[in-house]
């Protein structure tokens, strides 16, 4: 926790740190923004597109929606293709529910990786994170880049009105309808968090906002190093596609945990331990194993098929269990010490209540993750960790963005 506030401070002053600490230029809403939006969530190996009304009083309905598997070819192709790959699911989404018609024209895009905001609706990107490597994007403005796709397929009626994080669109979900809601976490495919911040503590800002305002930062926390790794962690590092990056990341998301898991499966076949008489062919892919699966037979049910393995010996069961437990512990403690940190970063010493709006299918989904969690945090504050409660935020990246599109056209009104 110590380092992790270090990190936040460099970040916060517009030092080279781990995490980036990046000011996103809106504040929290207030719930009783109204309006209706497409929101396009682009976050990991789906693209969802939903047409949200925001009734106001806290209360959001998304009143159609659809999801569009990204083809793994488009992620490391080229960015062109990627965008009109986007730019053609907008239009079969307008097609299915709104005739073609242009009932809506203000976009909200959830883009789920590290964006530099030039502003509200704008954005340059980075560098890629969970796998995508997709070309000629890294420092270009994604907004624009969608705007362009959309106007050479014809739907250029629509343009983005804001770009924003999932973690920022769930904290958006969280607070629109809970006040004491203040920080947004994602703990799926990828890891990140974003929380009000003074905007007086935001160094590398100076004067924008008035001093006693407050901004959503979007920490990028999955690029965070300070935490001892060990040989499986540094051989998935050096195998991935950003080595030297993302190293919370990669032991405490879902697209890593299965690698993590499937890396120690492995080594224990090759000592001997496990699947004895098995075909040593067996799980050598590497992300052959996924989060989901490990899901299955933490509950007690069996590796899919077409993974080779025959069913498990009672024996062979345990120690796959034992395995998947310590790796999807390591996660749960890792991201239940980085919320704690974040938490008394706001709070020194834990004297309000913190709601935490949480989304991704690890945290939603994986047996034992959010007990796992709460035992961590009782661990680290004690009596205190009372103070902080989970809010499971489920689609609130994509509700979310439509939130501070709202907040958005009404900071530009007020200008
Ligand atoms: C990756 C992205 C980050 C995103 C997170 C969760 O860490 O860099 O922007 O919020 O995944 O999807």
């Amino acid at each position: 926790m110590d380092y992790f506030h270090e990190e936040m401070q460099r970040g916060l002053a517009g030092g080279q740190g781990a995490l980036k600490m990046i000011p996103t230029f809106i504040g929290r809403p207030t719930g009783a923004e109204k309006g209706g939006f497409l929101a396009l969530d682009l976050g990991g190996t789906n693209l969802r597109i939903l047409d949200v009304t925001l009734a106001g009083k806290g209360k959001a309905h998304v009143t159609a929606t659809d999801r569009f598997v990204i083809p793994p070819s488009l992620m490391g192709g080229s960015g062109e293709d990627l965008f009109s790959f986007i730019a053609d699911c907008v239009k079969h989404f307008l097609r299915r529910f709104k005739n073609g018609g242009p009932l809506r024209d203000s976009l909200a895009f959830t883009f789920s990786f590290p964006v530099e905001h030039l502003s509200i609706s704008s954005g340059k990107l980075i560098s890629w994170t969970k796998g995508f490597t997709a070309g000629g994007v890294v420092g270009r403005d994604v907004a624009a880049l969608l705007n362009e796709a959309l106007k050479s397929k014809g739907a250029g009626f629509i343009t983005v009105e804001a770009l924003t994080n999932d973690t920022v669109g769930t904290l958006a979900a969280g607070s629109y309808a809970d006040s004491t809601c203040d920080m947004g976490v994602i703990l799926g495919t990828g890891t990140n968090a974003c929380y009000a911040e003074r905007a007086n503590r935001i160094g590398k800002l100076p004067g924008l906002p008035p001093p006693d305002a407050e901004m959503i930062v979007n920490m990028e926390w999955g690029n965070f190093d300070r935490i001892p790794r060990n040989g499986y962690d540094h051989a998935l590092d050096r195998a991935s596609s950003n080595p030297g990056r993302q190293c919370l990341e990669k032991m405490a998301s879902g697209l890593y945990m299965g690698e993590i898991a499937r890396r120690i499966l492995v080594e224990m076949m090759r000592q001997g331990l496990i699947f004895r008489g098995a075909d040593p062919s067996l799980f050598t892919a590497e992300y052959s194993l996924s989060a989901e699966q490990m899901a299955v037979v933490v509950q007690g049910g069996d590796f899919p098929r077409e993974s080779g393995v025959r069913e498990l010996s009672e024996v062979d069961r345990r120690s796959v269990c034992s395995v998947f437990c310590i790796v999807s512990r390591r996660a749960a403690r890792l991201a239940a010490t980085a919320i704690a940190a974040v938490v008394l970063w706001m709070d020194k010493n834990l004297d309000h209540f913190h709601t935490i709006a949480v989304d991704g299918s690890l945290f939603l989904k994986y047996p034992g993750f959010q007990a796992e969690m709460l035992f961590s945090l009782a661990d680290l504050l004690g009596d205190r960790a009372k103070w902080i409660k989970f809010a499971p935020t489920q689609d609130g990246s994509g509700t979310g963005a439509a939130i501070v599109a709202a907040v958005a056209s009404f900071a530009r009104a007020m200008d």
